[in-house]
């Protein structure tokens, strides 16, 4: 039976239960067979969504945007430096308003807590779209594309090589609570969120896989059906970039590394990429990236968590 869901905010793919996860998956798979085949899917006809952006973006904001027009609906463009919150108007006083104008609100900040307060004072669902701490609709769009790629997610490995930041820690939540294991290896002060972690073990463990943290990128590529890395210094994060570029280097995925993978593995980044950092052209235009696939499938997964949610 489908799992009711309507209403529901994203701050985390914690918010998630295994099933919520799937339904989005199998709603995803619809949507984009649909699409493909030029059926029409009015779901959130006459809905609008309001996008709120502290920071740039290509895929979010196009996916979104043209994922609610595919949807029937219509979303608008909302820039901080634009909106009265960038002179000062509280989220809450701003999350309130929203409310009364829009069916749903999509946001894009720095610090996670003010998607948690737009969740606290909005009276419709509230979607993060990427937060210092987590990029839930990320993580759903890469699950999406690991079940396309290799028909199952259960019992896969995953090696996650590089900086430990949000989309790591959504990729952690994701694997976990859909038995898929996680393996990180990231240089020491650059780990994920032990919290984050220590949740994910104990989800893992209930749905049979494991998440596990090394410093060592072998160790960790060692066998895996899924290679996946992202930008060392992320947005924000721009004074620090010489200094990570120093401590990450050891951890670039190039050719040599993935050669401890499966021959069939597959890679995947959340781009943009900083080709030539984190990873090779060699290893981001070879056979096995599927990076494209991944940035398509933000589109047919984040229409199905509208669809459902709004
Ligand atoms: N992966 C991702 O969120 O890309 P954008 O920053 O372009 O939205
Ligand atoms: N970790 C990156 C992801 C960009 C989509 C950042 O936060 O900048």
């Amino acid at each position: 039976m489908a799992v009711q869901m309507k209403g529901r905010s994203l701050a985390t793919l914690n918010d998630l239960s295994r099933e919520e996860i799937e339904q989005i998956l199998k709603t995803s798979e619809l949507l984009k067979l649909q699409l493909i085949r030029g059926q029409e899917h009015p779901l959130l006809k006459g809905k609008t969504l309001a996008m709120i952006f502290e920071k740039p973006s290509t895929r979010t904001r196009v996916s979104f945007e043209v994922g609610m027009w595919q949807l029937g609906g219509y979303a608008l463009y909302l820039s901080t430096n634009d909106l009265q919150l960038g002179r000062g108007e509280t989220i809450a006083d701003t999350a309130r308003t929203l409310s009364r104008y829009v069916n749903g609100i999509m946001a894009r900040v720095f610090a996670h807590q003010t998607i948690i307060d737009l969740i606290r004072y909005s009276s419709v669902p509230v979607i993060n779209g990427l937060s210092d701490f987590s990029h839930p609709c990320q993580g759903l769009a890469d699950l999406f594309t690991v079940y396309e790629k290799k028909g199952r997610l259960e019992g896969l490995k995953m090696a996650y090589v590089g900086d430990g930041n949000n989309v790591a820690h959504s990729l952690i939540e994701g694997c976990s609570k859909v038995g898929m294991n996680i393996i990180l290896a990231c240089p020491k002060g650059y780990e994920p969120d032990p919290k984050v972690v220590a949740q994910g073990k104990k989800d893992a463990q209930k749905n049979g896989s494991d998440v596990r943290v090394t410093n060592d990128p072998k160790e960790a590529v060692k066998g895996a059906d899924v290679i996946y890395t992202d930008v060392w210094a992320s947005m924000g994060k721009e004074k620090e970039h010489a200094q990570r570029v120093k401590i990450l280097k050891p951890y670039q995925v190039n050719s040599k590394l993935a050669k401890g993978a499966k021959e069939d593995f597959i890679f995947m980044h959340c781009l943009p990429a900083h080709r030539g950092e984190e990873v090779t052209d060699e290893v981001a235009d070879s056979a096995n990236s599927v990076i494209f696939d991944q940035a398509e499938n933000r589109l047919h997964t984040q229409k199905a968590l509208m669809a459902l949610v709004m």
